[in-house]
Formats: C-alpha cells, sequence, structure tokens
C-alpha cells in the first residue's frame, strides 16, 4: 500500500483543476452524502468565467439527486450542460424542460455499470465527500454510497470534501462491492438483507487525489408535510392489501423484504404498514432510507435496512449519530448497483412499492412526465424494482390539481414501467389487483377501483368506444384527456366521438 500526504485545499483552490467541458462525478444519493462546499464553489468559479465571457459548463453525473449545493446552485449559474442519471431540483428541471441542459434519465441500478464501461465517456473528476481519509488512499463516505465507488475507481482525479459534520465512526457502516464486469462477472452473493460482501471503505492509489477540502455541514435534506387524508388511505389500502395477501397464503407469514419509493406518499405507506397489526415486524431491501424506517426501527417494527442511502432530516440523523450501537446493526449502506440490482431484488422476493404520475387503463406506469412532455424527475430505481419485484405495486393519488388531472388515463402520454412489469395499482380510491388479467379486465379493475367516481363514467363510455378487441384502445382518442387539460385545464368532460 502507498502512503501519501494529502494536500488541504481551499474549496475555491480545488475547482481550479475542473475545466469546461468536463465530466465531474458527485458522491451521494439524494442530498445524503453529497458535497456542499466544493460543488458551490465551482458554481461561483462559473459564474466567474461566465462573467469574463467565457463559456463553462461541465457534464454532472451523480448517485441519484443531489441538494440545493449541486444540481440547484449548478443550474442557477447554467453551468450543467449535461446531466445523468436522475434530478429532482426546481431549477435544473426548468433548464432540462427548456433545453439548456441534455438530460439521460435512466436506471440507477445502471449508472455504475455504464460509466465503467465507458458508455458516458470519461470521468475527469469526482468530488467525493467523506468522513475520514487516510493517506493510504481509503475513503469512508458519510451518509450514502451510491455510486462513489465507481467514481473513484474510474475518475482521473479526485477531490475529498471531508465533511466533519458526519462522524468518523460510520466506518463499518458501508458495505463497498463492484463486481467485475462480463465476462468476468459471477453470482453478487446477498442471500439476506443484512449479508454483508464487501469492504467498509473505498480504497483508492492516493496519488489520484487532489487534495481535502474541510466542510462541517449537515445534509441538505428536508423534512415531510403531516399527512393529508388521501395519502393515508393510500397508506391503508397498501397495507390491508399486504395483510390479507399473507392470510391468503400468497405472501409468507414471516413477510418479504420491503422497498419503498421516495416522498410523502411512501412514507405514509410504511407508517401505515408499521402500524397494520396484521404484518410482522420486516426488513428493508430498499434504496432510499427515509424517516418512517427510522421511526419503525425505533419501534422493533423494521428489524434490519438495507439502502443506497439515509435520506433523513438532519434532527432526525443527529438521533442515529446519538444511538449508533443501536443502529450500527440495523442499517447497511451499499452501492446503488447493490441495492438495485435485479438479481439480489428477485432472489430476496422483494415487495416493491412505487410512486407513478400517472397510470392507464392496462397498468401501463408514467412515473417521469407530467403531460407527455415535461420531466419531473426521472425513472430513479423504481423500474429496476417493479420489474423483478416478487409484488410489484404502484401508488398515486387518484386525481391532482384539485381534481382537474385524472391520474388514470386511458393511455400513458410517457412509459416507464411497462404493464408487464406491474401487478398492482393503488390510490385512495381502492386497489386494483391486475395479475392474471386480460387487458379488458385490467381496464374495467382500474376504473371501478382505481378511478375517482368523476371520471368513472368518462373512461367507462371510452371502454365502450374502444368496442371488442384485446386491447380497448382508440388511437385518435387515448390523448384526448390530456388535450382537453392542454386546451382549458380540466380533464373533465371529455365527449368521445365514435373511432
Ligand atoms: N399530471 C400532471 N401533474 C401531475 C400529475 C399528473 N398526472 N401527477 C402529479 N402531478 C404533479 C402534482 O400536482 C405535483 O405538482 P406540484 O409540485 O405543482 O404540487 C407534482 O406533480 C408532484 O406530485 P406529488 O404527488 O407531490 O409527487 P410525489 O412527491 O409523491 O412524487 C413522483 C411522485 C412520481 C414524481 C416521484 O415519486 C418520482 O419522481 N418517482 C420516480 C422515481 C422513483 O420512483 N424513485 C424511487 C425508486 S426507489
Amino acid at each position: 500500500m502507498t502512503r501519501k500526504d494529502l494536500p488541504k485545499l481551499t474549496a475555491e483552490e480545488a475547482v481550479q483543476a475542473i475545466q469546461h467541458q468536463n465530466t465531474v462525478a458527485f458522491s451521494g444519493f439524494t442530498p445524503a452524502g453529497t458535497p456542499k462546499a466544493v460543488p458551490r464553489a465551482l458554481a461561483a468559479r462559473a459564474v466567474a468565467e461566465h462573467s469574463a465571457g467565457r463559456e463553462f459548463k461541465i457534464n454532472v453525473i451523480t448517485g441519484a439527486s443531489t441538494g440545493p449545493s449541486v444540481d440547484g446552485a449548478l443550474a442557477k449559474a447554467h453551468a450543467i450542460g449535461f446531466r445523468t442519471p436522475y434530478q429532482s431540483d426546481p431549477d435544473l428541471r426548468k433548464s432540462i424542460n427548456e433545453g439548456e441542459t441534455r438530460f439521460f434519465d435512466m436506471h440507477l441500478s445502471r449508472l455504475p455499470q455504464d460509466v465503467r464501461y465507458g458508455f458516458l465517456g470519461p470521468v475527469q473528476c469526482a468530488i467525493i465527500e467523506a468522513c475520514d481519509v487516510t493517506s493510504y488512499g481509503e475513503i469512508v463516505l458519510t451518509s450514502s454510497v451510491g455510486a462513489a465507488p465507481t467514481f473513484c475507481n474510474k475518475a482521473e482525479k479526485i477531490i475529498v470534501e471531508l465533511n466533519r459534520y458526519h462522524p468518523q465512526f460510520l466506518r463499518g457502516a458501508h458495505d463497498i462491492y463492484e463486481p467485475f464486469d462480463p465476462p468476468l462477472r459471477s453470482d453478487i452473493p446477498v442471500f439476506e438483507p443484512s449479508d454483508r460482501i464487501g469492504k467498509p471503505t473505498i480504497t483508492v492509489d492516493p496519488s489520484k487525489i487532489l487534495g481535502v477540502v474541510e466542510n462541517n455541514q449537515p445534509d441538505e435534506t428536508g423534512g415531510f408535510r403531516d399527512l393529508d387524508e388521501t395519502t393515508m388511505r393510500i397508506g391503508q389500502h397498501v397495507a390491508d392489501f399486504l395483510a390479507a395477501e399473507i392470510r391468503r397464503g400468497l405472501i409468507p407469514p414471516s413477510f418479504l423484504p420491503i422497498q419503498s419509493g421516495v416522498g410523502e406518499t411512501a412514507n405514509a405507506v410504511l407508517m401505515a404498514m408499521g402500524q397494520h397489526k396484521d404484518i410482522p415486524p420486516f426488513q428493508m431491501w430498499t434504496e432510499v432510507i427515509q424517516d418512517a424506517v427510522i421511526a419503525l426501527m425505533q419501534q422493533e417494527k423494521v428489524t434490519f435496512a438495507s439502502g443506497c442511502s439515509l435520506t433523513v432530516p438532519p434532527t432526525t440523523l443527529q438521533g442515529i449519530y446519538k444511538d449508533w450501537e443501536f443502529y450500527r446493526t440495523r442499517l447497511t449502506l451499499r452501492p446503488q448497483e447493490i441495492t438495485n440490482n435485479p438479481e439480489i431484488v428477485r432472489r430476496l422476493g422483494v415487495i416493491s412499492v412505487n410512486t407513478a404520475i400517472e397510470v392507464d387503463l392496462s397498468g401501463n406506469v408514467n412515473s417521469t412526465h407530467i403531460l407527455g412532455r415535461n420531466i419531473m424527475n426521472g425513472i430513479g430505481g423504481s423500474a429496476d424494482f417493479a420489474r423483478n419485484a416478487f409484488l410489484s405495486m404502484f401508488i398515486c393519488p387518484s386525481t391532482t390539481k384539485g381534481g382537474k388531472i385524472s391520474t388514470i388515463v386511458p393511455l400513458v402520454s410517457h412509459l416507464d414501467s411497462s404493464e408487464h412489469s406491474v401487478s398492482v395499482i393503488v390510490t385512495d380510491q381502492g386497489v386494483a389487483d391486475l395479475r392474471g388479467k386480460s387487458p379488458c379486465e385490467r381496464a374495467r379493475t382500474m376504473i371501478r377501483n382505481c378511478a375517482h367516481p368523476d371520471y368513472r363514467a368518462q373512461l367507462e363510455d371510452y371502454l365502450a368506444m374502444s368496442g371488442r378487441t384485446h386491447t380497448p384502445q382508440s388511437l385518435t382518442a387515448a390523448f384526448a384527456m390530456h388535450a382537453k387539460f392542454a386546451a382549458d385545464g380540466d380533464m373533465r368532460g371529455v365527449q368521445w366521438r365514435q373511432r
């Protein structure tokens, strides 16, 4: 093992190493574990370059979404030319939808291997948040793993942002494992959510580390609003459905590991599952470990959580660090290539619960686009899990925008998870179990169980108009509800004409 004294740099000094059109990879997954000081300095550098009349745009690769210091600050500085694989920042979203930033939306499990395969070009610099770094090139990550091991492995140089906010005792919280690439790849030996297969640190050639920038700042993670009635109803329907599946003998009595998506509704579903008397304590095999998981762990309802990031507000994170002896044996953070790995999701029999923007009468899911044209966030890990889950569920409210939009539509305006990857849809109205059903049966179940009453007759008319066929669809009228919303701001009251 070689040893190298690592130079200390200011953030401003460090970003001098980054040039226009460089590809820069940031550690982190969600705001958890994402660098803050160096990207802010990079945004300031971009502003200065632009003021001096010089071009300065970089290609940004991350594990998933980031905090405002990366996507927000760099988008505001007009410094992102290309972005992948996921984002959720309002300024960056605007820049993408206005055509300023080229965005490549991709399955998160594929990101690390696509970087290794060279599909996304060379990575000039990786900026990695760490709670510890040694002169031998050992990097201990903070509240997430994401794609940091691959970024460190592939990048030409590395800037370490040493964030003292996160304690050094996190060494051991991460399970760092990178599979070999084909034709040398073997099985990934995870047989239980708690299995550890890798190392506690990322190890790099220390000469690749350009320097260390000190910081002391919490993750830029927000909290959740209080649950509303719609969200609580969705949560209750999911919990009741899963409990009934145990009673029917279709889910083992010991239950199966849960993956749950991001956001308020996903949090509400977990809380409802935790409170359901017929659902036994369970394990999580998931991507993002949110607040509800921690709350349920304290109640011993979640016994173990394997995830890619600990995306909780700073107060919750402080509580976890304070009580580390309790959490240390109940949590593992892994690379997204492992948490979202199709092989492992299928083997463990994961029950996946993800959120849709809209769902059509066949059960096709749009998770990413508003009215087919504007991106919201990206597909994230939803389809990594949905395609391979034991039971693939999608949830959403039956309407949005005060009832003017039905999330249940004749045909999705953009497709992310196809009907072949979707088993069950849940809205505040109820549960559509689509397993083993023909397209006509699926459509009737979706309308009866999931559509809002304001839209049921309209959707039934659409079915009737589509006539007798295998998949009830009208090529000319399938987007009439979207078109009506675009024209007058309300999907209600579409009059279907005969085909
Ligand atoms: N048509 C138009 N607008 C819609 C809509 C539809 N069918 N459905 C939702 N919207 C709007 C909402 O009105 C809301 O608008 P606002 O921001 O102006 O209030 C916005 O989209 C977000 O909707 P909301 O219900 O608050 O979303 P959410 O926080 O529950 O997130 C997703 C839902 C689908 C956007 C989010 O889960 C996501 O990005 N998923 C894809 C990635 C993923 O699943 N990751 C986890 C995998 S592990």
